[in-house]
């Protein structure tokens, strides 16, 4: 039993350090960041793919996150702007707002209705 108990370590270390060489973890040392935190990107990144239903690459080169070729980055930085400058005015300075409050997981928000929403009934007479 305590040999199998070890095997199964061994084993599961060996897994760990291979998943560990699949590559270098790109939010460990971020070269271009310009408004976030380093230690809130990955969940930002996360946040963002939610609530546009986009994949990364969305707004990303493939394979260099640092890039700002994808003009889709810098829109996406003047959303977090904008976001944060709504949140300040608010009267109590709270984060009310987020990319999903508009964005709904949609890459352009609606700005009117849907035609399919149903109209409001008549009231009875
Ligand atoms: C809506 C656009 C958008 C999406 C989708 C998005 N990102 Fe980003 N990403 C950005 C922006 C903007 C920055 C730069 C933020 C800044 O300047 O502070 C960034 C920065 C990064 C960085 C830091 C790169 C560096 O070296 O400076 C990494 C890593 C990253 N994103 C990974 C991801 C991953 C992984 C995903 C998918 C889960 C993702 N991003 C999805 C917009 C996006
Ligand atoms: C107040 C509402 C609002 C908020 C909050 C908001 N957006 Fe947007 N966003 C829009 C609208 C409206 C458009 C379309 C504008 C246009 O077509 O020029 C847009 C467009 C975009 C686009 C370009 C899409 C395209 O079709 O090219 C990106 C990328 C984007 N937003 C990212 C973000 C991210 C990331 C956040 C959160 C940090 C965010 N947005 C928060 C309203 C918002």
């Amino acid at each position: 039993m305590r040999l199998f108990v070890s095997l199964w370590l061994l084993l599961s270390i060996a897994l760990f350090a291979q998943e560990a060489k699949k590559g270098p973890n790109p939010f460990e040392n971020p070269k271009n960041l310009k408004l976030l935190q380093p230690a809130n990107a990955r969940q930002a990144m996360q946040a963002f793919r939610a609530a546009l239903g986009v994949q990364c690459v969305y707004c990303h080169v493939q394979g260099d996150f640092a890039s700002d070729d994808n003009p889709k980055k810098n829109v996406a930085r003047m959303m977090i702007t904008m976001a944060r400058q709504i949140n300040m005015n608010f009267p109590d300075g709270k984060q009310h707002v987020t990319c999903f409050t508009c964005h709904r997981g949609a890459e352009e928000p609606l700005i009117e209705a849907p035609a399919t929403a149903e109209a409001p009934k008549e009231a009875p007479k």
